[in-house]
């Protein structure tokens, strides 16, 4: 599978663009998206992401041996899915191009069924480490969007808006950062995870892993076709910005051994969700905090 000459390699700037390219190459075989590969190349060498970094798969092995922090992480991302999905769900809902309407639409179900992913690889991988009343509680992380349901604005989003280059962009950055973050996660996994369970969470692995690339491919395709109505020198700009912004954030997390903080650790910090960005915040982030607990 193509998907898998991703895994088993150490995080790097090489990483990164393989795993564009591959995202593209499978959802648009044959496609040449040369002004998003071309910025984005830029930009990896005017701001290059700690998360392209050996250093970074290093700080991860070693915090990911500790099963509860595993188990956090995984709870962590669950929660991020969730809110990524309720986020996208009011942007499709309020998108103006049926088209966007449409993917976005996809994009918030598959994080809907994500959250629920996490879960399960948490209770595989940890058997007995949650509680059934618990599970139940972290059920609710997942809004449980599906394709049938009529979209709408979730009331109060700042994210029920016409979507943007800009949020597509951020979008396929944060997926980047994810698919990095699946890379590191997938063996770790694996060793946590019982024999008897491993043949499951492979499954469950290799559909998040193919998800992720599609919504690298999708929102890097409207990043290529809406950035042809922009200046050249301002989209690339923006590029740089955008990944500045995701390289502070990843810094400010990997200061407190976070891969990607929970959505109440962002609530305690203002400048968090909107770091990444001048309006709303980012469609999508990134983040997480080591700590398994109802309280959050
Ligand atoms: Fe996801
Ligand atoms: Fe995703």
């Amino acid at each position: 599978m193509l998907s898998h000459t991703l895994l088993g390699r150490t995080p790097s700037i090489e990483l990164i663009e393989s795993i564009a390219d591959v995202a593209i190459e499978l959802r648009y075989p044959g496609a040449k998206l040369e002004r998003y590969s071309a910025n984005l190349k830029l930009a990896l060498s005017a701001e290059p992401p700690p998360f392209g970094t050996p250093e970074y798969g290093d700080v991860y092995r070693h915090l990911s041996v500790e099963p509860r922090w595993m188990a956090v992480s995984l709870v962590t991302n669950a929660e991020r899915e969730g809110d990524g999905s309720r986020r996208l769900w009011s942007l499709a809902a309020c998108a103006s191009d049926k088209r966007h309407r449409r993917l976005l639409k996809k994009h918030a179900c598959d994080e809907s069924r994500h959250a629920r992913m996490y879960l399960a690889l948490l209770q595989l991988s940890f058997p007995g480490s949650v509680s059934p009343e618990f599970a139940e509680e972290l059920r609710q992380l997942s809004p449980g969007f599906a394709l049938h349901q009529d979209l709408y604005p979730i009331p109060g989003s700042p994210y029920a808006k016409n979507p943007t280059i800009d949020d597509f962009l951020q979008m396929n950055i944060a997926e980047i950062r994810t698919m990095v973050h699946h890379t590191m996660q997938r063996p770790v996994l694996s060793r946590h995870c019982p024999p008897e369970h491993q043949d499951k969470i492979t499954q469950l692995l290799d559909r998040l892993l193919e998800d992720e690339l599609s919504h690298i491919a999708y929102t890097a395709v409207l990043v290529d076709e809406l950035g042809a109505v922009v200046d050249g020198e301002r989209l690339a700009e923006l590029f740089v910005k955008r990944l500045r912004d995701f390289n502070l954030i990843t810094n400010q997390e990997l200061g407190g051994n976070v891969f990607d903080c929970s959505v109440a650790c962002c609530a305690k910090r203002p400048t968090c969700r909107a770091k990444v960005s001048d309006s709303a915040g980012p469609v999508y982030q990134v983040m997480p905090p080591p700590m398994v607990s109802r309280e959050r």
